[in-house]
């Protein structure tokens, strides 16, 4: 393996198995204000996300209406039977003036430089022997809180953090709030979903209460199906801004999130599962390891279809909702307040 992932980074005791890993890139599929999983039926709904996956995205995507790999006829990622969708809301530079730019995605410098924008996907097997149950068709789960502004609340989510990239290879140094200084090569973002299920629902009232993060390295309980573990790493590219001349006159950072938080707590991330038939499973089941080549154009997968990071490029979807994003905005889209 070339590269080695953060999670997968703890050195494996010969003779333990690694635990299977997925890694590629998911290029991006649109930017546009709505949330199926959290705002079924609304458009606009209230803060803007960027949308990476497959082609059926949509303002409502009810499991019971709609068989997500059968409806959609593309997908923005490179395992060609992948057609979930990942989300996550959008950054914006808040100037001294108080207007704000928008902020782009770009792909990751460790393999998926092709890729116009979108992030990085993780699919990560436990250690060891253990089995991994992949996702039903119509599961669908959120982490993270965007009401969260404090580092006391964001302890609930231990998963959720910041990468200042100095480098594309840095990996130290995460913080669970928004960097403090600039970061010469971008701000990356990293979700890691909860590896427990209740074994019962595809979703909850909540989009969390179904699953659990394991506690001294076993599930609960209450959730006792390991599951993989879903990890987006989203690059923003911030260079464009790293001039501290144009940062507040406070010393505070400029970077706010698309519903209003200036501090980084508000974190969050949605998964609404879509892979075709036993795909993952058999992924999983292989112990398959899945990464970039030099290249860094295919993921050179042992199981399953794949295309290439071009290919995944030529998924997208028009806009539902007509935010103005370009120039200067004398706010955030849906008039979110910064707070
Ligand atoms: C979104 O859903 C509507 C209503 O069901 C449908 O007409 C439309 O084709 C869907 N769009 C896509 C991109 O699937
Ligand atoms: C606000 O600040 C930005 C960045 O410094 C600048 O480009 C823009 O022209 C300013 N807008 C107004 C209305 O002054």
């Amino acid at each position: 393996m070339y590269w080695q992932p953060l999670l997968a980074a703890a050195a494996v005791p010969i003779g333990v198995n690694a635990g299977a890993m997925l890694r590629f890139s998911c290029s991006q599929l649109v930017v546009d204000r709505l949330d199926p999983l959290v705002n079924p039926g609304t458009a606009p709904s209230p803060h803007l996300h960027q949308i990476v996956g497959g082609n059926a995205f949509n303002t409502t995507m009810d499991s019971s209406v709609n068989d997500i790999p059968s409806t959609a006829s593309c997908t923005s990622c490179t395992p060609a039977e992948d057609f979930s969708n990942y989300w996550t809301a959008t950054l914006f530079f808040r100037a001294r003036n108080g207007t704000f730019k928008a902020l782009k995605t770009k792909g990751n410098p460790l393999g998926f430089t092709a890729a116009n924008g979108g992030q990085t996907v993780y699919y990560l097997g436990p250690q060891g022997n253990a089995k991994v149950t992949a996702f039903k068709p119509g599961f669908r789960m959120t982490v993270g809180d965007p009401s969260f502004r404090t580092a006391e609340q964001i302890k609930k989510y231990p998963m959720l953090s910041y990468t200042c990239l100095q480098t594309s290879m840095t990996r130290g140094g995460e913080t669970t709030h928004f960097p403090k200084d600039t970061c010469k090569v971008g701000i990356m973002v990293n979700i890691r979903f909860p590896t427990c299920w209740d074994g019962v629902n595809v979703d909850s009232p909540d989009h969390q209460s179904h699953t659990a993060y394991p506690s001294g390295g076993r599930c609960p309980s209450t959730h006792p199906v390991t599951i993989p573990q879903v990890f987006y790493e989203t690059i923003w590219d911030t260079t464009p801004f790293n001039d501290k001349s144009i940062w507040p006159t406070d010393g505070s950072q400029p970077f706010v999130w698309s519903f209003g938080d200036p501090t980084g707590y508000g974190v969050h991330g949605d998964y609404v599962f879509g892979w075709k038939g036993n795909a993952l499973q058999n992924a999983m089941d292989a112990n398959a390891q899945c990464n970039s080549d030099l290249l860094g154009n295919r993921i050179n997968c042992p199981v399953g279809k794949e295309q290439s990071i071009q290919q995944g490029n030529q998924c997208n979807l028009k806009n539902r909702v007509k935010d103005p994003l370009d120039g200067w905005l004398t706010e955030l889209p849906g008039g979110m307040p910064v707070q």
